[in-house]
């Protein structure tokens, strides 16, 4: 195994003939990713709640040369089981099969104290950054199993490692990704060709990282471009074979 994966040199064809899915691909982290996959060679599906930021990354995509991509709207905190079904059918029609799927979009939800937090709020953040997770990999299952060798890829944090005051069902949320991936990796481990890990992006320069740290000077984080070796390790065929484990975009200081 890469040992270094945040400095992983990624060949410029490593994800040719791939199909991507890429959640929250409109803006921050999966924008970048779902761009750096299809520059890779990647066809990437492209899933978030705001079209209008879904097709300016197409358009980008498709200014660039790289392989055509689709869009598929969804809202998260709405979707119910029915919704992730049509999208399975949906992909089923289009491709047949998913290579890899990067659970990225997440809610941060207001930071306050738990003994403030009403059970909506709980709930909305939990639906969004767990209970989507579930249904959609539920659903996609069967397409990433009918490819030669598949990457389920969840995004953690810091806050989902170690709780910290006033990060509430965010912090919550990202303890029960953990669980996610680490049951379904055990579960897949042997009988599936399907990896499964967690990637904590660390603090990067996106919208989330702003609104959660008003006060810090934005640029004192990395771009999203900046932690990408980590994301194409995991995605491509470096990583095969690598499963349940939690990985860091950004090297602990
Ligand atoms: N940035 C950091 O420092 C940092 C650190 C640790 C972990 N992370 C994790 O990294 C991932 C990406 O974060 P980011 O910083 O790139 O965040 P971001 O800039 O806020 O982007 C989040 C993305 O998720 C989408 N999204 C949010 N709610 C959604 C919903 N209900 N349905 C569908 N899509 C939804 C957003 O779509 P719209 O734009 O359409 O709303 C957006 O594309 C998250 O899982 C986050 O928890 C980030």
């Amino acid at each position: 195994m890469n040992q270094q994966p945040h400095l992983y040199q990624a060949p410029d064809n490593l994800l040719a003939d791939k199909i991507i899915l890429v959640t929250g691909a409109g803006a921050g982290i999966g924008r970048t990713a779902a761009i750096s996959f299809a520059a890779h060679g990647a066809t990437v599906v492209l899933v978030g709640k705001t079209i209008e930021k879904l097709e300016a990354v197409y358009d980008e995509i498709e200014q660039a040369g790289y392989p055509q991509a689709a869009i598929y709207p969804i809202h998260l905190g709405g979707a119910v089981m029915k919704d992730y079904q049509d999208m399975h059918d949906t992909l089923q029609k289009e491709f047949g099969r998913l290579d890899g799927l990067l659970h990225n979009a997440s809610m941060l939800g207001d930071r306050k104290p738990i003994a403030q937090t009403n059970s909506d709020e709980w709930q909305e953040v939990m639906q969004v950054n767990v209970n989507a997770q579930f249904m959609m990999t539920q659903a996609l299952l069967p397409l990433l199993e009918a490819a030669p060798s598949a990457s389920i890829i969840f995004t953690s944090s810091g806050v989902g490692k170690k709780g910290r005051a006033y990060w509430g069902p965010y912090a919550v949320s990202k303890f029960a990704t953990e669980g996610l991936m680490q049951t379904l990796a055990d579960e897949l481990d042997n009988i599936t060709n399907i990896r499964v890990n967690s990637l904590n992006p660390g603090a990067t320069n996106t919208a989330m990282r702003r609104s959660a740290y008003p006060a810090e000077e934005p640029t004192v984080n990395p771009q999203p471009e900046a932690i990408m070796p980590t994301y194409l390790y995991l995605m491509g065929k470096d990583s095969e074979g690598v499963t349940g484990q939690a990985f860091d975009a950004q090297p602990k200081s």
